[in-house]
């Protein structure tokens, strides 16, 4: 059972995973980011979870790292940091991730919020990457998530002087998805998963590959990934049955083939 969060298992296809550690403001302690690593490795196996949600409290989606943990690691230590890896299993997920966001999301938090797919923003949200204050900088790709979200000025901006951003500002760079009342941020991000859920799953999942490549690939690189997972998609069933539904102007009933 993990100790830093709450999961609420599958319903509707989708998993809900809430950052639990209140007295730290969900500062993301290596036993968190252990725990939250666990857990998506578990979604991705289980066949009834199509989406993840991620959220904090509506005070806190997560305040960065543990400052306390860091300070008691010397050189050997971050050379040998199991986090790198944590954080790697969670940016390897390969299923929808939405990030339901209220409050702080600080340092290694507006990071975790990178990892997402997509981002619903309480109006209250702040996003910041203040590691300058404390003489380091972003660890777990807000150097370069960040600047491929928001373009250079306003990265740089956020890096080197530490200042942190309100929702509609992240909305406005493209940081967030979708801003709402605080208090709507978590079903927000419910309705929108469990319509990706009800989608055809492997059409989902080529379509984030997809989409993902473009932000890490040359365009003909890219273009011809769709062109091959467009065509990969013609020879499955729910294709079929997507168009059958249609023509047959009834609600289509995908079943993962
Ligand atoms: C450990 C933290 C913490 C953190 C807050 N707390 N953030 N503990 N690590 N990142 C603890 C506080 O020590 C305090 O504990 C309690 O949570 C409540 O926080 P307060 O500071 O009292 O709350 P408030 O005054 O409302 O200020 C909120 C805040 C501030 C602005 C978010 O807590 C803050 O600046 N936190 C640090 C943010 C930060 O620098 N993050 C980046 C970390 S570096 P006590 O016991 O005193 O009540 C990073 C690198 C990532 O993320 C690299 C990845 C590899």
């Amino acid at each position: 059972m993990p100790s830093n969060l709450l999961v609420q298992p599958p319903a509707d296809g989708v998993r809900l995973i809430t950052l639990h550690r209140p007295q730290a403001l969900n500062a993301l302690s290596t036993e968190l980011l252990a725990e939250l690593a666990t857990e998506l490795d578990a979604a991705e196996r289980d066949e009834h979870t199509r989406a993840v949600i991620i959220t904090g409290s509506r005070k806190a989606f997560a305040a960065g790292a543990d400052v306390n943990e860091m300070a008691e690691r010397d050189l050997v230590g971050i050379l040998n940091d199991p986090r790198v890896s944590h954080w790697q299993r969670i940016a390897a997920f390969s299923k929808p991730l939405i990030a339901a966001v209220n409050g702080y999301a600080l340092g290694g938090g507006c990071e975790l919020v990178m990892c997402a797919d997509i981002v619903i923003a309480g109006s209250d949200a702040r996003f910041g990457q203040p590691e300058i204050n404390l003489g380091i900088i972003p660890g777990a790709g807000g150097t370069q998530r960040l600047l491929r979200a928001v373009g250079k000025p306003l990265a740089m901006q956020m890096v080197l002087s530490g200042e942190a951003i309100d929702a509609r500002h992240a909305l406005q760079a493209g940081l967030v998805s979708e801003v709402t009342e605080p208090e709507l941020t978590v079903e927000r991000a419910l309705q929108v998963a469990r319509a990706i859920a009800a989608k055809a799953p492997l059409a989902v999942r080529l379509a984030k590959e997809a989409l993902l490549k473009a932000q890490d690939t040359d365009l003909a690189t890219g273009l011809r990934f769709e062109r091959h997972a467009f065509t990969l998609l013609a020879g499955t069933a729910d294709r079929n049955e997507g168009i059958r539904a249609f023509q047959e102007k009834r609600p289509a009933r995908f079943l993962g083939q």
